[in-house]
């Protein structure tokens, strides 16, 4: 939904410097468009098999982005309390939420069941536990699904890596067989599914299909046992191009070859893509401050730092940076840099870069997922503006932090 159109950038059909302009910088655009596209690929390629593509909110929990997913008939995979709070706000069908995470609180299991949440994927048993009493006092059957640890290397970063046997999450898929009977004795929860996720930012998604194919032989054996089964949760992971060279998995290829493996098993299959639907659709937008060069370095101060876009310095993740009015001719080697005080502050480390002077704007790319949701008031720094896109329209969905909103609630 990005293009060069006369030397200026578009998302979709508007002008970004009209943003810029307009919003002022640091600014999150995204592309409506894109998302929407992105979250139907999922459930067409499901075809006839009962399915509920739950948007996984982590990724970018603006109201507008819920708001539009919810109109286009997304369940939502939520991991706290406040994730809840927002999908209802945006008119989000409880009854296609999925909780997942492994610290749920008795607080957000009571909000989770009042409002008729579909189902809980549990991480341990004290947590089930939790579940089982909170649900007695309330007076109804939770569902739930035991999210497994199928020990499958997911092959991304270490940090966002879940399917080893050495990770928090999960309960050994080896053990799960014996949890899933124990809860046999617990009056108040109803088994009904299995879950699993292996990481996330996956480029080969071979890995998933192992793990779906370890999940599926845990569910044919637990339904042999007489447990009510019929829902398999597939989790999120799956990867997108940030940088020239990665080659993103198609969707569709994606649930085609997923839709193989689950073959006749009659079960409805859940699914929780949270970067593949929001990381392509948004760009942060930002304004050259100062060139500065030092004996070893080029520098470009932008007006961004690790506070709006922590991804390069937390995973050195690699983000694309465009100019916002294509440049022609000469470039420059130079680090990306923010004013936060730290020096794991860049956007980006020797890259090429086109050779940009202050008041200049540059889009940084795939920053729709993980981007504002990981935004920080670190240095005082209010968090910026979020736009939407669609078509030739734009409209602001949040506007720019003041300094009043920084020391809201507090005392001296
Ligand atoms: N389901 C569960 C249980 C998850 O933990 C996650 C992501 C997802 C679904 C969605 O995964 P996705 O489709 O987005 O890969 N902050 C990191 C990413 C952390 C992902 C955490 N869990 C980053 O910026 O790369």
């Amino acid at each position: 939904m990005y293009r060069y159109d006369n030397g200026s950038l578009f998302c979709e059909q508007v002008n970004l410097e009209e943003i810029a302009r307009s919003v002022g910088t640091p600014c999150y655009v995204y592309s409506s468009r894109s998302i929407l596209n992105a979250w139907r690929a999922y459930d067409e390629a499901f075809g006839d098999i009962p399915h509920v593509v739950c948007y996984a909110v982590k990724a970018n929990s603006s109201l507008a982005v819920l708001s539009m997913l919810a109109k286009a008939g997304s369940g939502f995979d939520i991991v706290s309390g406040g994730e809840l709070f927002r999908v209802l706000k945006a008119g989000g069908d409880p009854a296609r939420v999925v909780f997942s995470g492994v610290g749920k609180t008795a607080t957000e299991i009571e909000a989770a069941l009042r409002s008729g949440i579909r189902n809980f994927n549990c991480e341990s048993e004290g947590e089930l536990n939790e579940i089982d009493s909170v649900a007695g006092k309330l007076g109804v059957t939770a569902q739930f699904s035991l999210r497994v640890n199928p020990d499958v290397d997911a092959v991304t970063h270490p940090y966002i890596s879940t399917g080893l046997r050495d990770h928090k999450f999960g309960i050994d898929i080896a053990a799960a067989s014996d949890v899933y009977r124990r809860t046999r004795s617990l009056s108040n929860v109803r088994a009904s599914g299995v879950s699993c996720h292996i990481g996330s930012q996956i480029l080969d998604y071979s890995p998933i299909l192992e793990a779906a194919g370890k999940v599926l032989n845990l569910i044919e054996s637990l339904q042999a046992e007489g447990l009510p089964i019929d829902h398999v949760d597939l989790g999120g992971g799956l990867g997108i191009a940030y940088q020239p060279g990665d080659e993103a998995p198609g969707i569709r290829d994606f649930i085609t070859d997923m839709r193989e493996r689950i073959g006749r098993a009659r079960l409805t299959v859940m699914i929780e893509p949270g970067r593949s639907i929001a990381g392509p659709a948004g760009v942060l937008l930002t304004r050259v401050l100062y060139r500065k060069k030092s004996p070893a370095k080029e520098f470009i101060v932008v007006d961004a730092a690790m506070n709006d876009l922590i991804r390069p310095a937390l995973y050195k993740a690699h983000h694309e940076i465009r100019p916002l009015r294509q440049t022609e001719g000469k470039t420059v080697i130079a680090d990306v840099v923010g004013p936060v005080c730290e020096t794991g502050d860049f956007l980006a480390r020797d890259r090429e870069m086109a050779d940009v002077q202050p008041d200049d704007w540059l889009a940084v790319s795939s920053a729709g997922a993980y981007g504002f949701v990981q935004a920080s008031n670190y240095n005082s720094r209010p968090r910026g503006a979020e736009v939407l896109v669609e078509d030739d329209k734009w409209r602001v969905i949040r506007t720019r932090e003041t300094y009043e909103d920084l020391i809201h609630g507090e005392t001296m």
